[in-house]
């Protein structure tokens, strides 16, 4: 059975799916890691038998020493893919150029790339809004699409327009693992 990590760094509804949908069906999730102590998805992980290692961020001076011992631990966890669910953390080359690792993003990109894309989606003039998921390259949110789905928000609130972009996540990110693992 293929191995993955997962990354996040609060909520964990993604993380939580894909544990729930994935973890020893189809892949071992060996492991989940956070930047942020206070993380709501380590209790999440936790109900499902998943550890959770807790690296913050805010004990290291730059991101590329944060992005150091990052890639050092995930090395030895042996692992065939890392998937980034939820991490708010821009990564640079140090894990860029080292590990191969998925990432889901709230937009139809490359529409709104990087920080806030969840209010400009909605903020947007566009009738559509969606999600993607991608490869993880030094440019941020700018790898290879591996997987997209996409809904209409023109009559809707906030709270529906993240449900729906919630849903959307759900649906595709754990099929898009299973692709990337079997690519
Ligand atoms: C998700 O909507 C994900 O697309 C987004 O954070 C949310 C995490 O929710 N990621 C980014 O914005 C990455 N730039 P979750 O913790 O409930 O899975």
């Amino acid at each position: 059975m293929k191995k993955i990590v997962i990354l996040f760094s609060g909520e964990g509804s993604n993380l939580e799916n894909l544990i729930k949908t994935l973890h020893k069906k189809s892949v071992e999730v060996v492991m989940a890691i956070t930047n942020n102590p206070d993380a709501k998805g380590i209790e999440k992980a936790k109900r499902y038998g998943v550890d959770t290692m807790i690296l913050n961020h805010k004990q290291y001076t730059s991101r590329e020493e944060f992005d150091t011992k990052l890639v050092k631990y995930i090395d030895s966890l042996n692992v065939d893919l890392a998937v980034l669910a939820g991490f708010m953390r821009i990564l640079t080359p140090v894990f860029t150029d080292q590990i191969k690792a998925i990432n889901i993003h709230p937009s139809l990109l490359p529409l709104f790339k990087g920080a806030d894309a969840l209010n400009r989606s909605f903020n947007s003039p566009m009738k559509v809004a969606g999600v993607s998921v991608h490869k993880v390259v030094s440019e941020v949110d700018g790898g290879e699409i591996v997987a997209q789905k996409c809904f209409d928000k023109s009559q809707m609130d906030f709270e529906t327009f993240k449900e729906s972009i919630h849903r959307c996540e759900h649906e595709i990110f754990p099929r898009a693992v299973i692709e990337v693992l079997n690519n």
